[in-house]
């Protein structure tokens, strides 16, 4: 979990980050802080029907043999296809750090673990079966790229499956966190912002089927499911706080943002002292037309 930033390392990213550009190498950095950031914070959390996030799209393409993970962080979605015998299983991310986290699971021993960046695979056309992506589509620039080497590294008739995230269920500690969140960032001073992640187009319907179509993906089936991660107000805490814009904040400013929320948490508190916290992936499945 991100738990406060060191000013002088965020300072040095800042200023890579103008020889480089910005998007791709805060990632970096910032994974190389937080490199199981997204697990640690979601893999816990719960459907209605009792799957994770990352379940529900591994079950998307269950039954496919050779699948890809782009943006593959530590691998937490990846175990799942492999617990499955025959299956041939890759992933690609850009921070060596989580993808070296990757590599140390030994269900992962047989996968063949890149850095690498989405927009220029490192495969065959043809070399997948499906491909899968947990949180990680709607970060990366020149999607078009990304939807195009997908496309192509699958078989007619392969299969996309995504998760992007969908925000605040409402009412509860995830919409108390990104509107104290919000203000801390506000407050800090520009050097402490990060840079835009993304675009718009993967969050919605229509944008995410306008990006797959000239690609020669089918329209996407998409649903939204709110991911359950109530628990005690700490654990609700550090899971929300797993969030980019956190990374850059002063440790004082970090440090008062978690005070401002333990404090707002405990109106929302049950009597047993659990904080609801909901948050809404959508999950999109397109695919490739044969
Ligand atoms: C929010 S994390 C999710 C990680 C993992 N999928 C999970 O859900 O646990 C997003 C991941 O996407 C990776 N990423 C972002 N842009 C990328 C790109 N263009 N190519 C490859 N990986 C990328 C980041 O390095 C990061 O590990």
């Amino acid at each position: 979990m991100v738990e406060g930033g060191d000013s002088a390392l965020w300072a040095r990213v800042f200023a890579v980050i103008g020889r480089t550009g910005p998007r791709e190498e805060f990632l970096r950095s910032f994974h190389a802080e937080h490199p199981a950031v997204t697990g640690d914070a979601l893999g816990g959390g719960r459907a209605p029907d009792g799957r994770s996030s990352y379940a529900i799209l591994a079950d998307r393409v269950a039954g496919r043999r050779r699948i890809l993970d782009l943006g593959c962080g530590d691998g937490v979605l990846l175990e799942l296809p492999a617990a499955a015998p025959g299956r041939r299983l890759a992933g690609v991310d850009l921070s060596p750090d989580s993808s070296a986290l990757a590599r140390r699971r030994p269900a992962l021993a047989g996968t063949g673990l890149a850095q690498a960046r989405a927009q220029r695979l490192p495969f065959s056309d043809g070399a997948f079966d499906a491909c899968v992506s947990h949180l990680a589509l709607m970060l990366m620039g020149d999607a078009e790229k990304v939807v195009a080497e997908t496309a192509r590294v699958l078989v007619p008739g392969g299969v996309l499956a995504c998760a992007v995230g969908g925000g605040a269920v409402g009412g509860e500690a995830y919409e108390l966190f990104g509107s104290l969140r919000g203000a801390a960032v506000r407050r800090a001073p520009g050097t402490q912002r990060i840079p835009a992640l993304g675009g718009r187009r993967t969050r919605s319907r229509a944008g995410l089927a306008g990006l797959l179509a000239p690609a020669g993906f089918e329209p996407p089936r998409r649903e939204t499911v709110e991911i359950d991660l109530s628990g005690p107000a700490e654990r609700v805490r550090a899971a929300v706080s797993g969030i980019y814009d956190v990374g850059p904040l002063a440790p004082a400013a970090v440090a008062a943002l978690r005070a401002d929320f333990l404090t707002g948490a405990q109106s929302l508190a049950s009597a047993d002292g659990r904080v609801p916290c909901g948050f809404r992936v959508h999950i999109a499945t397109a695919r490739r037309a044969a």
